[in-house]
């Protein structure tokens, strides 16, 4: 048992094409709902004292989704960037983007770099959004970089440590998810944070993202609070013999 809230708690927001076709609208109205559910846990998160929240919003393999529906994603997301900067700068938060800025489109790419920079010395609730991202693909990326400067210092690879490596991911400045949490009954990783979630709880719900409520956040808090987490080691109290 441990009585702390998770820091970090990340989010894979599945489920919204399902919700929408359940309700006979397109696809894109389980987006536009997702969207509105991803404010309201931002919200909820900060006042529960959560540290930091990673939201799944866009993967390596979307791309292969119609084109009508990363239309519609795009199109959120510029109105989300456009309503959250200054949703974020009054509530002291910090706004964060992993993934591959390209092929993002570029205005999308400015606004970002835009709200990461007007945002970056808040000390409040931490906001990442996983955007054109890839698990493997950070780790691939985190390979190429750390061999760049290996090759020019031999040090480097002799003195390679997990911890030393992990500064090479997009999530260099963050500490891993205590708790995952993963909406629609899937019970799946997808390619998210592979590396990071190495010792997270993980929780998934039978809702849908767009049914996904501040009471259901509420409720993962408390399951996690009842595990043990012992990442690798034994219970205190636990006698060897
Ligand atoms: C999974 O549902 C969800 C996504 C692929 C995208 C999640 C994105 C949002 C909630 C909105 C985007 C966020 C911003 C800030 C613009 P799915 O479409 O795979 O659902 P399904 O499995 O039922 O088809």
């Amino acid at each position: 048992m441990q009585d702390k809230i998770p820091k970090h708690i990340a989010f894979i927001m599945d489920g919204n094409g399902r919700w929408a076709k359940e309700r006979g609208l397109a696809r894109t109205a389980g987006h536009r709902r997702g969207v509105q559910r991803l404010k309201e846990i931002v919200r909820g998160a900060s006042e529960l004292g959560v540290e930091i929240v990673t939201f799944f919003a866009f993967s390596t393999e979307n791309w292969d989704r119609p084109k009508k529906e990363i239309d519609a994603l795009m199109r959120y997301l510029d109105k989300f960037l456009d309503g959250q900067i200054k949703e974020l700068e009054r509530n002291n938060m910090r706004f964060r983007v992993i993934g591959q800025g390209n092929p993002l489109p570029k205005f999308i790419q400015q606004k970002i770099q835009k709200a990461e920079s007007r945002t970056k010395d808040n000390t409040g609730l931490i906001v990442v959004l996983a955007l054109n991202y890839g698990s493997r693909q950070e780790i691939v990326d985190a390979v190429k970089r750390f061999t760049t400067y290996a090759l020019k210092d031999d040090a480097l690879l002799k003195q390679l440590t997990p911890e030393i490596f992990s500064r090479y991911l997009y999530t260099a400045d963050l500490p891993d998810p205590d708790l995952l949490i993963r909406t629609s009954g899937e019970m799946r990783i997808s390619n998210f944070m592979l590396w990071q979630l190495s010792y997270a709880e993980l929780y998934f719900f039978n809702k849908y993202w767009p049914d996904f409520t501040i009471n259901d956040l509420k409720e993962a808090i408390r399951d996690f609070k009842t595990r043990e987490r012992r990442f690798g080691g034994i219970d205190a109290d636990q006698e060897v013999n």
